[in-house]
């Protein structure tokens, strides 16, 4: 970190509220500067605004000139599996199966420090390479590789939520940890890590059908303990997974598993929810917890089509983060996120369009299920942080934020969006909110990691995209 005052001057895009809100008008959720400056200090915002009414009040300031990019608060992943690292995309199986036969054992070797350190590493690296700044990650049961998650982010600087892993069932016995283990070793990373520089602990029981009473109770208990942490978890990915765990847990749908035991209030997540009904929406919405989004693991492992109108509907709005659930997610980039993301809110309206039953068609449901780029960006940043309940701390520009961002080159990528890009911008890169929006969603369809040129943290570059390789410096 640094004392200096450092501006930042460009094309920046933000949000300030939640597009969702403004049917028909969502450009009143964000905030477009073509000739923009950020003023930092110590790696927070201590200014923000148009180049031309910031740029006077600090006529000494050393400023770093970004030209032809848009910069966007960094991108928050809800979901990220940091010991899948090494079988990201692995063949031929659905959740229960995949975990079976690929999961568990690469996990299992994260017993041994220096392997969970790497893996650790090589995650990290991704992240930052496609624009994430900040990430909810799961690591293992085993706390060598919880404390070697922390420990990276903490050379990185980075704002992170992560917890042991605690599974006591479902998994090979030499993978599964009893729930007194768990306790105490949760309890005593917590001690160590929860809000020691920007590290936030969340207890993460894996999921529930993982999960004893025993396990439930010793997360309930940690809850109890520490009240300040966060919760992590998943809920209702995969219809047999959801079959088996009414059996277990006795209850009459998955979040009760959760209600149970205390879990389900703020700082609550639940990874994917796809078979959540309308009554589980209104009892999380009520709890004021939150779901992630995984498109791109919801359809490679085919779990299923979340209902993104439905999670957004005014009357049980629910906290919304989007995540890549790297290693079922097959691409560490928020873009591809976004990319499938759309692609779901589609299908979903091919079915409420009354193909199947003419009866349900909810024609603002089927509105809200169309991820603008303005709904899209929203979740990645400003939406996510919101999701996480860090969004007093980054998300956005505002002033005493932390400058965590994102410098896109809407050029790069594959070939078809320099062709497009010449139908939407001059060279001069867009001059309007719309414009800018529409890139946007250029960006979002037709690119991918190669789109993120630089990578900031607390107001450092951390990643800057070479010509021939994306590697990530660890600073
Ligand atoms: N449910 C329990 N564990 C996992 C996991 O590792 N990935 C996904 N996608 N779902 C899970
Ligand atoms: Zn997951």
């Amino acid at each position: 970190m640094t004392n200096n005052l450092i501006g930042i001057r460009g094309s920046f895009f933000d949000f300030t509220d939640d597009p969702w809100k403004f049917v028909g008008e969502e450009e009143k959720s964000a905030r477009f500067f073509r000739d923009g400056l950020l003023v930092t200090e110590n790696g927070m915002i201590r200014d923000f605004g148009p180049f031309q009414k910031v740029s006077p009040k600090y006529p000494s300031l050393d400023i770093t000139h970004i030209k032809d990019r848009l910069i966007l608060p960094g991108f928050i992943d809800g979901h990220v599996h940091v010991p899948q690292t090494r079988v990201i995309g692995s063949f031929g199986e659905q959740l229960l199966g995949w975990l079976q036969q690929w999961i568990f054992p690469e996990e299992m070797k994260y017993k041994d420090r220096a392997y969970a350190k790497e893996g650790a590493k090589q995650c990290f690296e991704n992240l930052l390479a496609a624009g994430t700044t900040t990430f909810q990650a799961f690591t293992t049961s085993f706390a060598v590789s919880t404390e070697e998650f922390f420990e990276e982010a903490a050379r990185r600087n980075m704002l992170v939520i992560g917890g042991l892993t605690g599974i006591d069932r479902f998994a090979p016995a030499d993978y599964i940890d009893s729930a007194d283990n768990f306790q105490r070793d949760s309890a005593r990373l917590i001690k160590t890590y929860h809000r020691t520089g920007r590290n936030i602990y969340a207890i993460t029981p894996r999921f529930a059908l993982g999960a004893s009473n025993e396990l439930m109770t010793a997360c309930q208990n940690l809850k109890k303990e520490f009240p300040d942490t966060w919760v992590h978890t998943h809920i209702s990915e995969n219809p047999s997974e959801v079959t088996l765990l009414k059996d277990l847990h006795q209850c009459d749908d998955y979040l009760a598993a959760y209600e149970k035991y205390d879990l389900v209030g703020k700082k609550f997540t639940g990874g994917h929810g796809i078979y959540l009904s309308n009554d589980e929406f209104r009892r999380i919405a009520r709890a004021d917890a939150a779901i992630t989004f995984c498109p791109c693991s919801n359809l490679f492992l085919g779990s299923g089509l979340f209902r993104l109108g439905r999670a957004t509907d005014p009357e049980h709005r629910i906290r919304l983060t989007f995540g890549t659930d790297v290693g079922a997610g097959n691409r560490y980039s928020m873009i591809n996120v976004l990319d499938e993301a759309y692609k779901i809110g589609m299908c979903n309206n091919t079915v409420l369009d009354g193909s199947i039953d003419p009866r349900q068609f909810d024609e603002a449901e089927a509105e809200r299920n169309k991820l603008s780029p303005y709904r899209a960006f929203y979740s990645l940043t400003l939406g996510g942080a919101h999701g996480l309940y860090v969004d007093d701390r980054i998300g956005n520009f505002e002033v005493g934020k932390e400058a965590d961002f994102v410098v896109l080159d809407w050029k790069a990528g594959q070939r078809a969006i320099k062709w497009h890009e010449s139908l939407l911008v001059s060279d001069a890169g867009p001059t309007t909110m719309d414009e800018a929006a529409q890139l946007l969603f250029a960006v979002m369809i037709l690119g991918d990691d190669r789109n993120v040129d630089e990578t900031w943290i607390m107001a450092e570059r951390a990643y800057k995209k070479t010509p021939t390789e994306q590697t990530a410096s660890l600073r």
